[in-house]
């Protein structure tokens, strides 16, 4: 037996329930992880509440961590029992031992802690499909990127920096507005209290922004849409206040033949080459010091709930781990 945070139903954090669970032994292509540290994602609400739908129940959440390989399957050689490895995209983390399909699977480099990889994987190769491959960013740009002291946002803001990019950020306090500047973000607007589009237009002398990256979804979407200069390029990529509302494409011709995409981290991933080419790009800028992973909120496992609260209630900043 062992320990797993699991949701039997779809509901508030009261779901998530630590139960005993039996895990088999790794199937041919697959390894067990010893878990040491495990990463706290928003997408782990969606799940939870039912946003995005879960076919099986129970089911264990969390897709990012790191720890040690317990056991192989039979057809797995490329990793080999007590070597330091991560997932950034993989279901069933909230564990302390889990099976994953070695697709998922990534050598950790020993520079990087266990703790670090947990509190980065997921959200660090967000940030690189988001800022190296929908629109390369570049020293020439300044960028709106929405909850910049939040996780993805907080690397996001590092790693653009890091580019020579000018950063507008917004953020949902003063606190997280000196810590988003602290990282780098050359402008932060609290949005709760300003209206965001006219500081990014005044900012910009009148011109917007060539992109917005907007996880916050039906709350900011119409504004952000105004952030943006012809043709540029609006990146709705989460729903921390709902999902966006239906629209007509013609939105985008009267607001200057702009481009729109939701895309999905899953999607930017899924050949295991362009898995490696994320997870190299993220270990590279973190060994070499460009991107420091923020580790603000810590948690025992047991006390998923309470961090799911934290999260929800816009408490956090930065990473959060869970400690199994
Ligand atoms: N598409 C993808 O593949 C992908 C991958 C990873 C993450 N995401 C999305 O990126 C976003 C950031 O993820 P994260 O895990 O790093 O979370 P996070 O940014 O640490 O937390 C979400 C932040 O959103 C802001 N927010 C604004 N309105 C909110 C509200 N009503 N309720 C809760 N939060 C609100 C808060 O920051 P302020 O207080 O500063 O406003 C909050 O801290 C999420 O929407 C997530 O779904 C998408």
């Amino acid at each position: 037996m062992t320990k797993a945070i699991r949701i039997h139903q779809n509901g508030g954090p009261e779901v998530l329930s630590y139960d005993d669970i039996d895990v088999s032994a790794p199937k041919d292509t697959e390894i067990q992880i010893r878990m040491k540290a495990i990463g706290l994602n928003f997408i782990d609400c969606y799940m939870r509440s039912g946003l995005y739908p879960i076919a099986n129940f129970p089911s264990v959440l969390g897709k990012e961590g790191a720890g040690i390989v317990e056991a192989v399957g039979k057809d797995v050689s490329e990793f080999k029992v007590g070597q330091r490895v991560c997932v950034g995209i993989a279901n069933g983390c909230y564990a302390e031992l889990a099976n994953f399909d070695q697709h998922h699977v990534l050598a950790l480099p020993d520079e990087i802690e266990f703790e670090t990889a947990a509190a980065m994987m997921l959200k660090g190769m967000t940030a690189h499909f988001l800022l190296r491959r929908i629109y390369k960013v570049g020293p020439e740009d300044t960028i709106l990127f929405h909850a910049a002291a939040g996780g993805v946002g907080s690397i996001a803001t590092q790693w653009a920096k890091s580019l020579g990019t000018t950063v507008i950020g917004t953020v949902g306090s003063k606190e997280k507005a000196e810590l988003a500047k602290s990282q780098g973000c050359d402008y932060p607007i609290l949005y709760r209290d300003e209206n965001f589009t006219e500081k990014v237009r005044e900012i910009t002398k009148g011109e917007g922004v060539p992109v917005v990256y907007d996880s916050i979804g039906a709350a900011t979407f119409e504004g952000s849409i105004d952030c943006l200069r012809p043709m540029g390029t609006m990146v709705t990529f989460g729903n921390a206040t709902g999902p966006v509302p239906p629209f007509s494409p013609a939105l985008l011709a009267q607001k200057g033949s702009l481009f729109i995409t939701r895309p999905t981290l899953m999607n930017y991933v899924a050949k295991r080459e362009d898995l490696l080419w994320a997870a190299n790009d993220l270990f590279d800028v973190v060994k070499s010091g460009a991107v420091k992973i923020k580790i603000n909120q810590k948690y025992d496992l047991k006390d998923t709930a309470q961090a799911h609260r934290d999260l929800e209630e816009r408490k956090t900043s930065g990473s959060t781990i869970l400690i199994p």
